[in-house]
């Protein structure tokens, strides 16, 4: 089985999944600021290399009978501040993918996220054939990506499914999202910057639980299908009250959490309707409360892995990021 995109967070999880399965995982990644090796076994078979590149997708995915798409540009604030690097990884980098696909016959999972529905303030869960209304520049380049997949299998024949996963959290995600910047930000008695009136509702996933739907639709899902994977509306919770838990959990102080200007175009919801996963067998494992506590853990038990990032290429990304907010912030 071939990873790419397999040094990141979730990739990485499902990397360790397959070799329970006793898979045999070749893992091709381009390391970028998000991309850990440490992340990974010491003895999977790692190719440094790009997805946009067909001769470094030709050497990772020579002799593998399918080929499971993590990698990606995957932070909405960064795409804010610069968006060129979404369109390539996300667009042509899929299509270099399904290229292969044509004269290999390999099998390809293209894991793409509940982003691409665009805002459901209005009410109501997303099904897989509601149409894409994205609404930043990542959920755009993720949705154009995608797209790729059902045309290649219509025109050409080849077999590829997608997932749409939703927010995802757990060990080893790198600090920049929500759940892992608001933890180690607690950890460390830094302000949590929470955008706008926090009360944006987001469908928060175990990351293994995230990595058991993909697995189950690499095994047993149609080709040319899409698939949600998402924790379900008990799961849906406002960003402030998810802050207001991390607070609980790492002992820090109330007066750490700031409202801060809230991000352009912020989608206020995203819920999935999952019963086409539920119907091959899939449900999620992991409640928010035992996720959270084990995630709050993980954090706190391994500084090692975190605080190498947040003294790096980490601060000027924040600074420019938050800088500005968090001078004008108020309490939260
Ligand atoms: P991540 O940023 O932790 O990992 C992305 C990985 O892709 C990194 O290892 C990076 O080095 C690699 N990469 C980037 N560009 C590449 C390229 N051109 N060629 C090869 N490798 C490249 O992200 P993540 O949170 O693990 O997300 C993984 C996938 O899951 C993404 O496709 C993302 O859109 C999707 N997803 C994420 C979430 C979430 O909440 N994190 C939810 C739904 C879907
Ligand atoms: P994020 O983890 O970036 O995921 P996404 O935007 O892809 O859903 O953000 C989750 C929610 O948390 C989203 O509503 C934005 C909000 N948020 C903050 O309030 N402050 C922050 O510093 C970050 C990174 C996110």
């Amino acid at each position: 089985m071939l990873v790419s995109g397999g040094a990141g967070f979730i990739g990485s999880h499902f990397v360790k999944r397959l070799q329970r399965s006793g898979d045999d995982v070749v893992v091709l990644d381009k390391l970028t600021y998000s991309g850990n090796r440490a992340n990974l076994p010491a003895d999977v078979e790692f190719h440094h290399g790009d997805i946009a590149e067909p001769a470094d997708v030709a050497r990772a995915a020579a002799g593998c009978d399918a080929v499971v798409n993590f990698a990606a540009e995957t932070h909405v604030d960064r795409s804010i501040l610069a968006a060129e690097d979404f369109g390539r990884t996300e667009f042509r980098g899929t299509q270099v993918l399904l290229e292969h696909l044509r004269t290999s016959g390999i099998r390809l999972v293209q894991v793409s996220t509940d982003e691409v529905y665009g805002d459901l303030e209005a009410g109501g869960s997303a099904k897989e054939t509601d149409a894409l209304n994205p609404s930043s520049p990542y959920s755009a380049a993720k949705a154009a990506g995608e797209l790729l997949v059902p045309a290649y299998v219509r025109t050409f024949g080849v077999n590829a499914s997608i997932t749409r996963g939703s927010n995802t959290y757990g060990p080893n995600q790198y600090p920049e999202k929500f759940i892992p910047l608001f933890v180690t930000n607690a950890l460390d008695g830094q302000s949590l910057p929470l955008y706008g009136d926090g009360r944006q509702v987001r469908d928060w996933l175990y990351v293994e639980d995230h990595c058991a739907g993909i697995e189950l639709v690499l095994r047993e899902g149609a080709a040319g299908e899409a698939y949600n994977v998402g924790a379900g509306h008990e799961e849906e919770h406002e960003n402030i009250e998810v802050a207001q838990r991390i607070l609980e959990l790492t002992g820090a102080d109330a007066s750490l959490l700031r409202r801060v200007a809230d991000r352009p175009g912020h989608d206020r919801r995203y819920s999935l309707d999952t019963s086409k996963l539920r119907a091959l067998g899939w449900s999620p494992e992991t409640g928010f409360d035992d996720g959270l506590r084990a995630t709050v853990d993980w954090y706190r038990d391994n500084r090692a892995w975190w605080e190498p990032i947040k003294s790096g290429e980490f601060r000027e990304y924040y600074e420019r990021q938050y800088g500005e907010r968090l001078s004008t912030s108020l309490p939260a």
